[in-house]
């Protein structure tokens, strides 16, 4: 008897939480956590190459985030920095493409050249996007995809009349990617947080209590064997989708 592969989610996207916590149960400060977390981010990117998984997107840092505590944020920065220092070079050689989205103006323009720089130098890649949602909110993403739609309609170059899905939704970060297929989120709160708000739409959520540093292959294989199992109807009936291997552009 022969069996269909399971399905491997093509997009992969991941709310890392869980990081203070899990230094706080060892009696350490919250940025040994957020190491710990820049080594989950590493195994995970490691699963994904070996599963053939398209396009990983982490959020490493919210626009919200930058309201922590001036020494974690600092703290935060710098392992950025350094992730950009050290690792880039390796990604590039497994052929992986960086993405960064988010409001990148405001981070320091040493960080700000790191991540231009790794775009440039990973932009021929093809095996695995990674994406890093840093300073990014998914509501500033929908209002700012908004704001260049209106300027369009003022100068003329668009009828109000012509907004709809399509246009707008080309303009949302990513829109040349892929939708999401499976949502991870460690550290048990059940949320999406302002986490690409609109690319979403018909992913399917996983939740789990363990928390981010703790994340390994075993983990994450968990997550895709349930996805594996989920039925995606796409606003279809089960009857629809059974008759049809793609159920098509979503309803
Ligand atoms: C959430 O945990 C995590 C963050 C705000 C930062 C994510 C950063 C990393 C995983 C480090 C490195 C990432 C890259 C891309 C190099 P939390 O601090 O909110 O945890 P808590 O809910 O337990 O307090």
């Amino acid at each position: 008897m022969t069996t269909a592969p399971a399905p491997v989610p093509r997009h992969l996207a991941i709310i890392m939480d869980g990081n203070g916590r899990w230094a706080q149960q060892r009696h350490r400060p919250r940025l040994i956590g957020h190491r710990a977390g820049a080594r989950a981010v590493k195994r995970c990117v490691e699963f994904c190459l070996q599963q053939g998984i398209e396009v990983l997107t982490l959020f490493a840092f919210s626009s919200e985030n930058w309201n922590r505590p001036a020494d974690e944020v600092g703290g935060l920065m710098k392992l950025f920095l350094g992730a950009l220092e050290r690792e880039v070079d390796e990604l590039h050689r497994l052929g992986a493409r960086l993405r960064f989205i988010g409001e990148r103006d405001r981070f320091a323009p040493q960080i700000l050249d790191r991540m231009q720089a790794a775009e440039t130098l990973t932009a021929g890649n093809t095996r695995l996007q990674l994406v890093i949602a840093a300073s990014y909110g998914g509501r500033q993403d929908i209002a700012r995809a908004a704001r260049t739609l209106a300027e369009d309609v003022a100068a003329g170059r668009l009828q109000a009349d012509q907004i709809n899905e399509a246009t707008l939704g080309a303009q949302i970060a990513l829109a040349d990617l892929p939708a999401p297929d499976l949502f991870i989120r460690t550290g048990g709160e059940l949320r999406i947080s302002n986490f690409l708000l609109w690319q979403l739409a018909y992913a399917e959520l996983w939740f789990t209590d363990a928390l981010w540093p703790d994340v390994d292959a075993a983990l994450l294989q968990q997550a895709l064997d349930e996805y594996a199992r989920r039925e995606r109807r796409f606003g279809l009936t089960s009857a629809q989708v059974r008759h049809h291997a793609n159920p098509g552009t979503p309803s």
